[in-house]
């Protein structure tokens, strides 16, 4: 198997869990590179569902190796949580799973930072998942971060968190949560992981390096999704990292040329979790309707997500900057039941037609989508696994959007479990 890079191409929740879990199967490492805890990667079989937040998805296989690269974000007590909860199901990661020292953690400041940051924001609030994830990334970027291996030196930590908390003290002021901004706290808490902490932390890069030369087979699973990353999405709605295929080297430190294909994960309609621009959404019954089919509600804050049409300008953008080879197209199922289905395939803007996604916010004040309507196959897809199944109208919507894009579509999720999927060659 080649070493396979998974990316969201929407705004995340397009299912990479599923697609990742499927693939694990074959491959030896599983990697996260960006985001944190701010994910909810959904994975279900039999009558199991497992939400990851932090762990790599390969951590449902027993035996694959998880590595936690240098660009997440690592808060200590949710990882922990996750590795205790998954070893009570029967999946135990003791001498697999792999941190790295480089890794910036989120602290409970970050997340009361988060909180009060974004609704002081008023109108222009992003919604974020107060998870800290971009307080956690500023204080990365401002050489104030707190990183895994400095748990394992009691002064330089002491000397870090004196360092960084100077700089929190307007934020410590208005929080009610005295502790999060705690020195003592802090550095004791911190200290308390070491022992855990200890064999699970090495140079993810090098231990990467050398599976590649030993020809390995390495599954990189993104978080969120292209139209989220902090430079090519719908900024400054966005989250905090580079979500997009650049991610996976900066957060890992791998060469490119390590990287040999690269799925594109899109749902078979839009979402959008928190604020910002989203030209296709369907504030109406449709929304109502996609949301309920397709259990659009948030893993990681339960909030209802923005529901609408695929908006296939958007995704030939994202399928572009990622350099896309194949897509796997999710939640089929959902779209069953509809008579007609719209997809987006231009924008009018200021009364002119525009077919590329636009790179500055104020585009976005006076979009409009421009549709191509399909009819649908009103017939249940739900669970169907072999391409020559699938109605015609579904298959000819697949083939719509592979001409659109110019990418393969090479699976098709029909469901929630793991054998739910269609694969084409
Ligand atoms: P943050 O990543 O918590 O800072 O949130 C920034 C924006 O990204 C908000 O609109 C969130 O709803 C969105 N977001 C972050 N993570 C996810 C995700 O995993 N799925 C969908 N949206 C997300």
């Amino acid at each position: 198997m080649p070493n396979i890079a998974v990316l969201g191409t929407q705004w995340g929740d397009e299912g990479k869990g599923k697609i990742v879990d499927f693939l694990a199967e074959k491959a030896d490492i599983v990697a996260r590179f960006q985001g944190g805890a701010n994910a909810g990667h959904t994975v279900v079989f039999g009558k199991e569902q497992f939400i990851l937040h932090l762990l790599p998805s390969g951590a449902l296989h027993p035996g694959k190796v998880c590595v936690i690269g240098n660009g997440v974000v690592v808060d200590l007590e949710q990882l922990f949580r996750e590795v205790e909860e998954l070893k009570v199901r029967g999946y135990d990661l003791t001498g697999r799973l792999f941190i790295s020292g480089r890794a910036n953690l989120v602290l409970p400041y970050h997340k009361m930072i988060d909180r009060l940051s974004d609704s002081g924001k008023g109108d222009e609030a992003l919604g974020t998942t107060f998870r800290g994830i971009g307080p956690a990334y500023v204080d990365k970027v401002n050489r104030l971060g707190v990183r895994v291996s400095d748990i394992f030196e009691r002064e330089a930590l002491e000397a870090r968190l004196n360092l960084t908390l100077v700089f929190k003290e307007d934020f410590a002021d208005r929080s009610e949560d005295k502790k999060a901004f705690d020195r003592d706290y802090l550095l004791n808490s911190l200290l308390s992981y070491g022992d855990r902490l200890a064999p699970l932390v090495c140079d993810t890069s090098f231990l990467l390096l050398e599976a590649i030369e030993q020809d390995k087979n390495i599954l990189f699973e993104g978080a969120q999704g292209a139209l989220l990353d902090v430079d090519f999405g719908t900024y400054p709605y966005t989250t905090s990292s580079n979500t997009s295929v650049g991610g996976i080297f900066t957060g890992l430190g791998i060469p490119p040329a390590a990287l040999h294909e690269t799925i594109g994960i899109a749902k078979a309609y839009n979402t959008r979790v928190g604020n910002g621009p989203f030209p296709t959404e369907e504030t109406g019954e449709t929304g109502d309707r996609l949301r309920e089919r397709g259990n659009e509600f948030g893993a990681t804050t339960q909030r209802p997500r923005r529901c609408g049409w695929l908006d296939l300008v958007a995704l030939k953008y994202t399928a572009r900057i990622n350099g896309v080879n194949k897509l796997a197209l999710t939640k089929l199922d959902v779209l069953d039941e509809f008579a007609e289905i719209k997809v987006c395939t231009s924008y009018r803007i200021n009364g002119a037609e525009m077919k590329n996604f636009p790179d500055e916010l104020r585009h976005w004040e006076s979009c409009e989508p421009i549709y191509q309507t399909l009819p649908g196959w009103q017939s249940p897809t739900s669970g169907l696994t072999s391409w020559g199944k699938l109605p015609q109208n579904a298959r000819d919507y697949i083939s719509f959007i592979e001409k659109f894009v110019g990418v393969p579509v090479n699976l098709v999720s029909t469901g929630v479990s793991r054998r739910e999927i269609v694969r084409r060659s």
